[in-house]
């Protein structure tokens, strides 16, 4: 559809904002018949008459942005979480609001996997044994970490990622317990997963992963109560938002021996990262690379634009965040 205007009606803008970061993932006109101004991540929200925005992660998209865009049909957030959008005003001002699930499942999965194992075989320890000059040779008893086959992996939320987590631990033989609103009956046939409340998983796994989107319910989510269940010496990773794991109680957690090791690619206040665990041994930390793949990428962008395509032209659209 093209923007249209006559002597009997406003004219209809036909300007899109996109984040800038994206552009060298997109075709060079990807919303064609509008205007596109790329907005770089640094640079504020501006106010106008724009129809449509995609937003990095890292864009607060909230009720005063909204308003400073009166025109605004979509708010197309490129990543899956929409922690950054006000859901409540997007709704109340008839904003549709979509995210991009599906495509980087596997990629974030991955990731995950890539934690579960640096840390359960302590890489991160090995890599500065070397770096420091200080590694003498092979001894047999050097930097033993967690075997996990028959060890029980833990997932807080079994959604799209966190089953596919799930799924890949099937080939670590490992025992899978999940938590989840409801039952997955597929991925329990699947995998041998079962589900059980947050307190007994916390109490029973080797290796807790979080898979759960930062909402008000979840901020905080792991406290230092949370990390006193959990395992003597169990691991733990993060690969969904910061904001749900208080980072002081996880510290904590490695400082008493609690936990023996985190793997972590989010954080509480990206892009700073509490210094403490970034000079941990045990605590692996990355920036923020779930889905950091070429190919998930140019996924997330392209669908994130499909989505503005087809609200443009008034079609339902592909992946709202809420119906
Ligand atoms: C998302 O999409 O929410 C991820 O955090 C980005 O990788």
């Amino acid at each position: 559809m093209h923007p249209v205007s006559s002597l009997h009606e406003r004219a209809v803008s036909s300007r899109v904002l996109i984040a800038a970061e994206l552009q060298e993932l997109l075709d060079p006109d990807p919303v064609p018949g509008y205007d596109v101004e790329w907005l770089p991540s640094d640079a504020p929200t501006p106010a106008g008459d724009y129809v449509a925005i995609v937003p990095l992660l890292t864009r607060w998209i909230g009720g005063t942005e909204q308003k400073n865009l009166p025109d605004l049909k979509i708010v197309a957030n490129c990543a899956v979480g929409v922690d950054n959008v006000d859901l409540v005003a997007a709704e109340m001002r008839g904003v549709i609001v979509t995210n991009t699930p599906d495509v980087l499942t596997d990629a974030t999965a991955d990731l995950t996997w890539a934690l579960i194992l640096a840390v359960a075989r302590r890489l991160k320890e090995g890599e500065r044994l070397i770096a420091e000059g200080k590694w003498t040779g092979f001894h047999p008893a050097l930097l033993l970490g967690l075997e996990l086959r028959d060890k029980t992996l833990g997932i807080v939320g079994a959604g799209r990622i966190g089953q596919a987590v799930g799924r890949r631990a099937v080939g670590f033989g490992m025992r899978l317990l999940y938590t989840a609103r409801g039952t997955k009956r597929e991925f329990e046939d699947q995998t041998g997963a079962r589900r059980v409340d947050l307190v007994r998983l916390l109490e029973a796994s080797d290796v807790v992963t979080l898979h759960v989107p930062s909402t008000p319910e979840t901020k905080g989510l792991m406290n230092r109560e949370r990390f006193t269940v959990m395992k003597e010496g169990a691991l733990f990773v993060n690969t969904a938002r910061g904001d749900i794991v208080r980072e002081p109680a996880l510290l904590e957690a490695l400082a008493s021996g609690r936990l023996a090791g985190a793997g972590l690619d989010v954080f509480a206040e990206e892009p700073r990262v509490n210094p403490e665990l970034v000079a941990h041994p045990r605590a692996v930390v990355l920036p923020h690379l779930g889905s950091a793949t070429g190919h998930t990428r140019r996924a997330m962008a392209e669908l994130a634009v499909k989505n503005v395509r087809a609200v443009l032209a008034e079609e339902p659209p592909l992946t709202p965040a809420y119906r």
